[in-house]
């Protein structure tokens, strides 16, 4: 197989195991095996599945200066583009079976769950980051793009705001996504990012 061929095999593998989780739930809401409230079900799973989405494409600058490995930058567009499908996913479900797409009683919602205009804020980030994931905005925006795409961080704050304020009462799940993110953005802090080749140096020599 030509070195090409491997590349395409492997973001197909990527593609699949993205959209492994959403079949899944969609089965088990379509085969009555997804609890009492399976539109919740949807909207809790897809919910988490987006922020994973997030954690993971975030995680690949990191990796690739740790291991050198192409493979890594080349699933990164694929993966925030993932967060963002997710992330409309979770907003679609919320329209379908929460508000049962009753738009008037969105105003009242806001005021009695203000977490959700934190999540909005958060998917439109997103929106403007997949929007601005093509060759053409790239070239576009040139040295801007870098800048735009550290929206992430932010927005990334704002799902971890939008979680904390849903979960309240059981605080180990969030503690452990809360711990997760602030490792990985640690490694955006300077002196580990600088670190993080030599550290690769040190275990291909020991
Ligand atoms: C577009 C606007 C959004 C709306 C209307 C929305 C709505 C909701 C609602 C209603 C809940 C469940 C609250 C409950 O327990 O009753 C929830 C939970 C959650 N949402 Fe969102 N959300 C939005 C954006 C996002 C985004 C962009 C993400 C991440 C990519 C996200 C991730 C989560 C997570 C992780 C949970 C908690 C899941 C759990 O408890 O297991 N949300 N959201």
């Amino acid at each position: 197989m030509t070195a090409q061929g491997k590349w395409r095999l492997w973001r197909g593998g990527v593609f699949l195991a993205a959209l492994t989780p959403l079949l899944l739930w969609g089965w088990q809401v379509a085969n009555n095996a997804a609890g009492p409230e399976p539109g919740r079900y949807l909207l809790l799973n897809i919910g988490l599945g987006g922020l994973w989405m997030l954690l993971l494409t975030l995680s690949l600058t990191p990796l690739t200066k740790l291991t050198r490995w192409k493979g890594f930058a080349l699933i990164r567009r694929q993966l925030g583009l993932w967060t963002l499908a997710y992330a409309s996913l979770h907003l679609l479900s919320y329209a379908l079976f929460i508000l049962g797409l009753d738009w008037a009683m969105l105003g009242s919602e806001l005021v009695k769950r203000p977490y959700i205009i934190v999540g909005m804020l958060a998917l439109t980030g997103l929106a403007a980051l997949g929007a601005t994931s093509n060759r053409w905005a790239m070239r576009k925006l040139g040295k801007r793009w870098k800048p735009l795409h550290k929206l992430a961080y932010p927005i990334l704050g704002l799902i971890l705001l939008h979680f904390l304020w849903v979960v309240r009462a059981d605080l180990v799940e969030w503690t452990l996504y809360a711990t997760a993110s602030a490792l990985i953005m640690a490694t955006r802090l300077p002196p580990v990012a600088r670190g993080l080749p030599k550290l690769r140096q040190r275990l291909a020599s020991s």
